[in-house]
């Protein structure tokens, strides 16, 4: 979708719809009222009965003549009050699929005028929810039920000094959501199409394109690396394990005794889950919703969107993505439980339930990312049923090894609405996976999944500076939200391009 800036004229904008969104204060508005005349007072004789009040959620779609475009539709913003960046990506996304239904291509969006909300950040917001509501995947549908693309929205700025800001801040909006969007693209392909090998093959896709620095471990490379996880979990599978690093922007130079005052620039490597069919492998899953967990490289595809959006935005910051691809699958081959994986960091991993294969994938990718000396490693993980329990579809949980890591990713999850909350990772959660066999165990059973999953986690990343995700209640949503459909929401894009734009 493409989205441009104009200076707004609601009579003369043409195209097939002219949307704009209203808080309850706004209706009827007088702002409306040049408007209002060429459309024969229509505006108000909808306000007048009640049909709309500007209450968040009204979505109204009215054919009209005697202005230039060919339809009006008004989104509902709520109490002005309430208003915030969130509630105008959900218009955005409502008008996105306002404007799908009425099979409009071209609109135009008037930015509404809110006190507390820089103009900028309105229109990255808007454009945020614009791009993500448009969003569709149905490359698998045949036939011609097909849902018109919208193609332009050009956003009409209130007053001509935004023009400039608002500008800024739908690219950036855009830029983000599209990255979000091809991160739900890559969650919704089946397990048959994205395999390891797949995911691989669009990360050198994205670094051509991009100018990313892309390593890709196969097999051998595998082995030789010692990454013992990785393919103990990909063993199962006709589709074989990958490693994928992609890497943006220069290493920063270390000087060893450098007075300088400069900040350099960060080092941040973000981690994936990248497990592209979680079948549970010998510890099989029940056969119920199994579908889903074709999404089980949500965190790999979100790290892949934000590496796509840095490299797209320039920030500037140095950043490696890893994604620990593999299929998890029962066979002849398979590891099985009770065997005991020699990990590339050494630590001995005593498996004791191949459904916990996340962890072990993630084991060697985490220590692979220690290699970069980062400021901060950030993964991401469709990692345990018990945080769907725990918290359900609303955030994420954050753990790790630094308070400041972790309230900077609340920020980030605050201000993007990916939204982030902690549990604990402490000693009594560490004691719950000691090995009997080997030195860790690969779970620690029902109580506190969370917390024992990141227990794991933290043997693998050493003193440096960590924050795990666990993404298992957000990647996926089962309902229709104002800028979601049924399926991968990209969840993590937003919030590591937050993070990596906030970096001090
Ligand atoms: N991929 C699953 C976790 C998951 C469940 C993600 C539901 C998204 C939705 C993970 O690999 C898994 O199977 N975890 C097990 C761990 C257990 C065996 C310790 C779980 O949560 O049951
Ligand atoms: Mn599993
Ligand atoms: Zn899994």
């Amino acid at each position: 979708m493409e989205i441009d800036v104009q200076r707004k004229d609601l009579v003369a904008a043409a195209g097939d719809a002219v949307v704009i969104p209203l808080t309850k204060s706004d209706a009827p508005p007088r702002a409306l009222r040049e408007l209002d005349e060429a459309v024969g007072g229509l505006c108000a004789r909808v306000f007048a009965a009640g049909d709309f009040t500007g209450k968040s959620g009204e979505v109204l779609s009215l054919p009209v003549t005697g202005i230039a475009a060919k339809r009006l539709v008004l989104v509902g913003l709520g109490d002005e009050k309430n208003a915030s960046r969130e509630s105008l990506r959900a218009a955005g996304g409502r008008a996105a699929k306002a404007l799908a239904r009425a099979k409009a291509a071209k609109a135009a969006l008037a930015v509404p005028a809110i006190r507390r909300i820089a103009a900028e950040d309105a229109a990255q917001a808007l454009a945020e929810g614009l791009v993500l509501g448009a969003y569709r995947f149905d490359k698998y549908k045949s036939g011609n039920d097909k849902p018109t693309q919208v193609e332009r929205v050009t956003l009409l700025a209130p007053d001509a000094r935004q023009v400039t800001g608002l500008r800024r801040g739908a690219a950036f909006g855009r830029a983000v959501a599209e990255a979000s969007n091809f991160t739900r693209d890559l969650s919704n392909e089946p397990g048959g199409a994205c395999t390891p090998e797949y995911l691989a093959s669009e990360a050198r896709k994205l670094a051509r394109s991009h100018g990313l620095r892309v390593t890709v471990f196969g097999e051998r490379e595998l082995a030789r690396e010692k990454m013992s996880g990785i393919l103990a979990v990909g063993r199962g599978s006709a589709n074989p394990p990958r490693l994928i690093a992609l890497e943006y922007g220069a290493a920063p130079k270390r000087k060893k005794n450098a007075k300088s005052r400069a900040r350099p620039r960060p080092t941040l490597a973000f981690v994936g889950k990248g497990i592209t069919f979680d079948s549970g492998g010998i510890s099989i899953k029940p056969a119920a919703n199994m579908d889903e967990m074709k999404h089980d490289m949500s965190g790999g595809a979100a790290v892949l969107g934000a590496m796509r959006a840095l490299a797209e935005l320039k920030l500037p910051v140095h950043a490696v993505g890893i994604v620990a691809a593999a299929q998890n699958m029962p066979d002849g081959n398979a590891y099985v439980p009770g065997d005991v994986i020699t990990s590339a960091r050494g630590k001995t991993i005593e498996v004791l339930n191949t459904d916990a294969e996340g962890r072990i994938v993630l084991s060697d990718a985490l220590h692979h990312a220690t290699s970069y000396e980062p400021d901060a490693i950030v993964d991401l993980a469709t990692l345990t049923g018990a945080c769907l329990v725990a918290l359900g579809d609303a955030c994420c949980a954050v753990l790790g090894n630094d308070e400041k890591l972790a309230d900077k990713v609340r920020a980030a999850g605050d201000s993007t609405f990916e939204r982030a909350w902690p549990l604990p990772l402490w000693d009594e959660h560490k004691n719950a996976i000691k090995g009997t066999f080997g030195d860790i165990v690969n779970t620690g059973g029902r109580n506190a999944g969370v917390s024992t999953a990141a227990a794991f986690l933290s043997h693998f990343v050493g003193d440096t500076p960590w924050a795990h995700l666990d993404i298992a209640g957000v990647a996926w949503t089962t309902k229709e939200t104002p800028y979601y459909v049924k399926g991968a929401t990209g969840f993590g894009v937003r919030l590591l391009v937050e993070l990596a734009r906030n970096w001090k």
